[in-house]
């Protein structure tokens, strides 16, 4: 049976034309867009290789050693693509490869060349070419060829061929178009966050005191692997007790103790889109009231920043409205000390809340669990003070297709003054949101939250 390529592989052409089309709005040019390396682990053995987001969102292919070049002169739009040629021997050992026949075929490209061609080829696609549209210092082994195929044009400077006098940065580019996902888009990042959301379910399910972290990160795994998500978007993290206060815990070799909160930050990578999914909960299935009332400050906290996701709201919005909520509680539970700290508005401009609340409330999640795309708009505004050189652009507004992740937390590190009681606690809450023209849809909702759903997901162990 045949696959019908059109409507697979259209997006992506559509994504390269679309790009194309903004290079010849800039005068034209030539883009270079090479995908990830491989890395090797030990000896011969090579990290699972994941390819360039960007590279893959222009092409839907994911061998390695691939390049992608467009070619947007006044006149012309032409995408090639580069790519390992067949190798029967090879393929024996390591699997299939499309060949650049097929792979023109396949992937819809005008052109497809073996890539051990590009130092040859690169020097005539360059050859009187206005701009050069590539992102340097990300990828070596293509830099080098970029800077002698330039060298090369150059060299024939006496015959009248011009080298690109002008390099941009290609990837500020693709950045901003990642960052609006379309249906396709939409839809595996929804599989995606449904995929993580069971999977939390299940460690919920799966905990008991006496258990050892990595029993859990086991339980994810299968979850994610068993309904075909390719791999966790990032290392699990499955923090239990004090291991929750720090941020990127990674061993997860720990065993649960009764009366412990156990944290659990995992996501899956499925079709290259991420999740980015946490849940805090107790060990032994019942929140103490302490553990509750730290918990119901980070949920209501996590509450008013959802009131802020909706078009129109500035990227910050929902932060601030986060750490209004969360100081107001530190200060209710007397994890900060208002003889100390003064009033709320004292303490959020000293930022005197930053000692349980270190981090930002969110990012934005695609094919990068922190995705690209930029945070603040383009251009300085009139209203923004001279002196402030700081950040000299203010945040940009939310729009629908953006997809954020929202994320407040408190973590509660023993210290003198700090309520013995709240010792060790780390919280966070964390769910995927994709903005639309009416205000967000919450792509991770199936997730047990509320004190009341943990404790019942948990009841059925
Ligand atoms: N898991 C990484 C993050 O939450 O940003
Ligand atoms: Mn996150
Ligand atoms: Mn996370």
């Amino acid at each position: 049976m045949s696959i019908d390529t059109t409507t697979k592989f259209a997006a992506y052409s559509a994504r390269r034309q679309q790009l194309m089309s903004q290079m010849q709005a800039q005068g034209g040019g030539v883009a270079v867009i090479p995908t990830a390396r491989e890395w090797i682990r030990n000896s011969d053995n090579h990290f699972p290789f994941r390819h360039d987001s960007h590279f893959y969102y222009l092409s839907g292919f994911t061998e390695p050693e691939a390049v992608v070049v467009l070619v947007a002169t006044a006149d012309k739009q032409q995408s090639i693509l580069f790519c390992r040629e067949k190798n029967p021997e090879r393929e024996i050992w390591d699997g299939f490869r499309f060949g650049p026949e097929a792979a023109a075929k396949e992937f819809s490209f005008d052109a497809a060349y073996p890539i051990a061609s590009l130092a040859e080829k690169l020097p005539e696609l360059l050859s009187d070419v206005h701009k050069l549209f590539y992102s340097a210092a990300q990828e070596p082994h293509i830099d080098s060829q970029v800077q002698q195929s330039l060298q090369a044009v150059r060299d024939k400077g006496r015959s009248g061929i011009k080298a690109p006098g002008i390099t941009v940065d290609v990837r500020e580019l693709i950045d901003e178009m990642r960052l609006f996902k379309d249906a396709k888009e939409i839809a595996l990042m929804q599989r995606a966050a449904s995929i993580s959301a069971e999977a939390h379910a299940r460690a919920m399910r799966s905990t008991k005191p006496g258990k050892f972290e990595y029993e859990l990160e086991a339980e994810l795994l299968y979850e994610f692997r068993r309904n075909g998500a390719q791999a966790p978007a990032y290392g699990s993290i499955v923090a239990t007790g004090a291991n929750a206060c720090i941020l990127h815990y990674q061993s997860n070799q720990a065993q649960i103790k009764e009366g412990d909160l156990v944290l659990i930050d995992a996501g899956c990578e499925f079709d290259s889109y991420a999740s980015d999914i946490t849940r805090t909960f107790p060990a032994n299935g019942k929140f103490n009231p302490a553990q509750k009332r730290l918990y119901e400050i980070v949920l209501a906290s996590q509450q008013a920043a959802l009131e802020y996701a909706r078009p129109g709201s500035q990227y910050m919005d929902g932060h601030n409205a986060a750490v209004r909520v969360l100081t107001q509680g530190m200060l209710d539970t007397g994890l900060l000390d208002k003889n100390k700290v003064g009033s709320l508005d004292d303490a959020i401009a000293s930022a005197a809340f930053r000692q349980f609340y270190m981090h930002g409330t969110g990012h934005w999640l695609g094919l990068d669990v922190h995705d690209v795309g930029d945070y603040r708009t383009t251009e300085k505004t009139a209203e923004q003070p001279a002196e402030k050189t700081e950040h000299i652009r203010p945040y940009r507004q939310l729009q629908p297709g953006m997809v954020i992740t929202i994320e407040p937390g408190i973590y509660v590190r023993p210290a003198e003054g700090v309520p013995q009681e709240y010792w060790d606690m780390g919280i966070r809450i964390e769910d995927d949101i994709l903005i639309t023209t009416g205000g967000h849809l919450n792509l991770s909702r199936d997730t047990p939250k509320t004190v009341a759903e943990i404790e019942a997901e948990m009841r059925t162990r």
